[in-house]
């Protein structure tokens, strides 16, 4: 998508001189106050891109991971090196599925080779990833656009649909495109008429500092409401689609998302708004079946939670307490919507009902597999 006007993805390989090139991440800890890109030289500064959120998002951090390998095969293709790799990046972030399909995928793809063509191997599939989950998004924003002009066609010509979405699940948190902003896009491109409530997304205020973002970068008309606001908005009508991202979905179709998610799915169900749910497929977990009992949840520092960053008047970037000393505060990242609250889940390869056997008829090469 844009910046200013220009094209960008969140992470790309850049020509250097050098034989594989660099490769290249925005630090979205500064968003939306400052642009800042960060070179990624080697698998401890990949790890730290992870776990400290300078890249985030489900599907980015599983592209950022296979670079991360194919950086590290670049400096030392050995077995050793493969798997310690592997066991360094999987332990950033517990919860968004994606890394652990990259750092498998790659793997799996690189242990039969001979090592002098290990590294080769290893950014082409990272190229690849990039690119697939580009058009994985494009085609969701496809399958996404038939609701949004669906709800378009019943309502006065000119009146926007308004949507609701939660933390960041834009094309910051994707390589392009984003899975739940997919179809947002796309319906704007159709010039169907859309207006878009952003949760503000505590703690980290994904939804604030990056979904906003973004798109006021596209002129896309939205107001970004507290998180508490969901529920309101949706008691007086003012919400026709709820479309949020995931990080795992199970394949009986719980779906794991930012915390926050499962209260929005309750009000919507109380409300009889849709809740849709923008699904690539590398993000379902197909070994896990009861997303409450088996999804790590991530618990993140509580300075998340006891400080606010922000901009201060001269344009800098602070960050301030918002509780007093000597409390403590609880941090989990990420809570579970179960199936039976979700209205549908938007894939890439179309719109199919949060349940083991309609996630098994849209996947069947997968769904036997764990
Ligand atoms: O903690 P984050 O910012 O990595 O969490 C991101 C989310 O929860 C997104 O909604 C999810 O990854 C879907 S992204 C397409």
């Amino acid at each position: 998508m844009k910046i200013g006007g220009k094209p960008y993805r969140s992470i790309w390989r850049e020509a250097d001189g050098s034989r594989w090139g660099l490769v290249k991440v925005i630090d979205q800890r500064w968003l939306p106050h400052e642009l800042r890109i960060e070179a990624l030289r080697d698998r401890a500064t990949f790890a730290t891109a992870i776990r400290d959120m300078w890249v985030r998002g489900a599907p980015l951090i599983g592209a950022t991971a296979a670079y991360g390998m194919a950086v590290q095969m670049a400096e030392d293709p050995s077995d050793a090196s493969l798997d310690e790799t592997w066991e360094l990046l999987h332990a950033t972030r517990p919860t968004a599925i994606n890394l652990r399909w990259a750092l498998d995928d790659l793997r799996d793809r690189l242990r039969p080779l001979p090592e002098a063509e290990r590294a080769a191997a290893a950014y082409a599939r990272a190229d690849a990833i990039c690119e697939e989950d580009v058009e994985i998004n494009r085609r969701i924003g496809e399958h996404g656009l038939r609701l949004i002009r669906e709800i378009a066609a019943r309502k006065p010509p000119g009146e926007p649909v308004r949507i609701l979405t939660h933390c960041n699940a834009g094309w910051p948190a994707t390589v392009d495109w984003g899975t739940a902003t997919a179809p947002i896009y796309q319906a704007v491109e159709a010039g169907i008429p859309v207006h878009v409530f952003v949760d503000e997304t505590r703690p980290r205020n994904q939804g604030a500092q990056l979904t906003a973002w973004e798109l006021n970068s596209h002129g896309i008309p939205h107001d970004l409401i507290v998180d508490n606001a969901g529920g309101h908005l949706m008691q007086h009508g003012l919400v026709d689609i709820v479309i949020v991202g995931t990080d795992r979905t199970t394949a009986n179709g719980d779906v794991c998302n930012k915390i926050g998610t499962y209260l929005k799915a309750l009000a919507a169900r109380a409300n009889n708004v849709p809740f849709y749910v923008a699904l690539p497929s590398p993000t379902i977990d197909w070994t896990v079946r009861d997303g409450l009992k088996e999804i790590p949840i991530e618990e993140r520092p509580a300075a998340e939670v006891t400080h606010v960053q922000g901009r201060d008047a001269e344009g800098r970037i602070v960050t301030v307490q918002i509780s007093p000393d000597g409390t403590g505060a609880r941090n989990p990242a990420f809570d579970v919507t179960p199936a039976h609250l979700v209205t549908g889940l938007i894939t890439e390869r179309g719109i199919c009902a949060a349940s083991a056997e309609a996630l098994a008829a849209m996947f069947p090469e997968r769904a036997g597999a764990s």
